[in-house]
């Protein structure tokens, strides 16, 4: 496994490879790998290209006052990761290396990136898309892989993909949870145990929105009621949002229809969670 800093060493590592007839996969992450991340890792190497994995804690996607600071940052933990997953070049950046002096350009997906999370992160998918593209600018890949955790940015990540024409292949991987439920999160380690079990009634929420909606739901606005009324209700989570939209578009569901994205957002403590139930494929 080759550690690279440095944007031409990873240039002349994926050319390489390239030489050797191979596809090449990204996954971008912040690090402080979980096995949400190895399951995108897994899926990564389950191609059979070159895997390139970025660890790259994004500056410009954190507001003043969140947890950019404290954001962990275990980084040989993080490759030894790496190594067991397969991963065969590991792109490490500097602030710098990413935003050298005189950087002046923000992608910006209008309208998608201002609600849900974008409501309480004002320019935050404006950081992600900008480091996203120049991630893709940089390794070039056939495919990059991304969670549904982070639904409202997978959909952000394809239209900005399909907008500028950029030629790769986005897939999206399923969420992973703990046995218990809660989604995996690097943001996990900073709940205390009390915390930890307040958290639970987020994805015991979206579980009830998920049965409701096989059992043929189609009200939007009631489901997102009863979500929100549920979730009011929970000791220690302060509710920032819910919504029921269109999985690709993010426009809200009125009535649902063949697909939808439950989501929601809320803070446990300081530490700010989120979470989803994503269905397709559902019948009208
Ligand atoms: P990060 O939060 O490290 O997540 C990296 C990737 O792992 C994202 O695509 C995210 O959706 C996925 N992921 C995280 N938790 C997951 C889980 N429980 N199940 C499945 N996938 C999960 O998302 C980012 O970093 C950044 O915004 C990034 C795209 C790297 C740009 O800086």
């Amino acid at each position: 496994m080759v550690v690279a800093q440095r944007i031409p060493d990873v240039r002349r590592e994926v050319a390489a490879a390239r030489q050797r007839g191979r596809r090449v996969a990204l996954v971008p992450t912040m690090g402080a790998l979980h096995a949400g991340h190895a399951s995108l890792l897994a899926a990564a190497r389950a191609d059979g290209g070159c895997v390139v994995a970025s660890i790259f804690v994004n500056p410009t996607q954190f507001g003043p006052g969140e947890d950019f600071t404290k954001y962990p940052r275990p980084l040989d933990r993080d490759l030894a990761a790496c190594a067991r997953e397969g991963v065969d070049l590991v792109f490490t950046p500097t602030a710098d290396e990413m935003y050298p002096s005189g950087f002046a350009t923000t992608i910006r997906v209008t309208g998608m990136s201002e609600k849900m999370c974008g409501a309480f992160r004002p320019g935050h998918f404006d950081g992600v898309c900008t480091v996203v593209a120049k991630l893709l600018a940089i390794v070039r890949p056939d495919v990059a892989y991304f969670g549904e955790k982070d639904a409202q940015q997978l959909a952000i990540v394809r239209r900005m993909v399909a907008d500028l024409d950029l030629p790769v292949e986005i897939r999206g991987c399923p969420l992973i949870r703990e046995p218990d439920g809660l989604a995996l999160s690097s943001r996990n380690a900073h709940l205390s145990p009390a915390e930890r079990r307040q958290a639970l009634a987020l994805s015991a929420a979206l579980a009830e929105a998920r049965e409701a909606l096989l059992a043929g739901e189609r009200d939007g606005a009631s489901l997102g009621a009863r979500v929100r009324g549920r979730l009011a209700a929970a000791e220690g989570v302060d509710l920032q949002y819910v919504a029921v939209v269109d999985p690709d578009t993010l426009d809200d569901l009125a009535r649902i229809g063949r697909q939808v994205l439950v989501a929601v957002a809320a803070k446990v403590g300081t530490t700010r969670l989120i979470d989803n139930v994503l269905l397709r494929g559902l019948t009208a």
